[in-house]
């Protein structure tokens, strides 16, 4: 999800299977069921001094709201999006407007800093990150174990009961769609 203000929901996703692809043949004015206000959302009680977003891919999505919701706290952001390429870049414009300031990465050099969103990534104060496992690890791994990190599962039920997108932390078994999707670095263990 990547904005909600009033009545609208602003999504972003990326055709890869069945359920992504029938999304693309929604028609304006089509309901739909929804099930939303699920799990948890980022802290921004704990955004103090450098706030940095680091997002890779569709993951950057989630990361507008958040910087919207900074911004109209008062905090300065900087928002780190990496890409595999320039042309799936999106919404860069976008944080730009709500005043962030952006830094891009893309795998194959043709925007911005040429490598991982670690390579642009600058030291912060406090850390938001969603994307992809490998894209977050290293994020992890670069900011010592800080930060708010936003995961993401297969979901069998999306409401707590199936278990089937349990992970170890250090708090114990933990849901990711029940009791995440965003852990705290402390919470998770990417020692490995
Ligand atoms: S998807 Fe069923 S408990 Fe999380």
């Amino acid at each position: 999800m990547c904005d909600a203000q009033e009545d609208r929901l602003t999504l972003v996703y990326k055709a890869v299977g069945r359920g992504t692809r029938l999304m693309t043949e929604l028609v304006p004015g089509q309901l739909l069921d929804a099930l939303t206000g699920l799990g948890n959302g980022f802290d921004l009680t704990r955004a103090r001094g450098e706030v940095v977003l680091a997002g890779g891919g569709v993951g950057c999505a989630p990361l507008f709201l958040l910087a919207r919701r900074l911004r109209e706290a008062g905090r300065k952001v900087t928002a780190v999006l990496g890409f595999n390429r320039a042309e799936e870049i999106f919404y860069e414009e976008a944080f730009r407007a709500l005043g962030a300031r952006v830094l891009i990465a893309t795998m194959d050099g043709s925007r911005g800093t040429k490598g991982f969103v670690t390579d642009a990534m600058p030291e912060a104060d406090s850390l938001y990150v969603c994307g992809p496992l490998p894209m977050m690890k290293a994020v992890w791994k670069k900011a010592r174990g800080a930060g708010q990190y936003s995961l993401e599962e297969r979901m069998g039920c999306g409401f707590g009961v199936c278990m089937g997108c349990s992970i170890q932390t250090a708090g114990g078994s933990r849901r990711v769609c029940a009791d995440g999707p965003v852990f705290t670095g402390e919470e998770l263990l990417w020692n490995d």
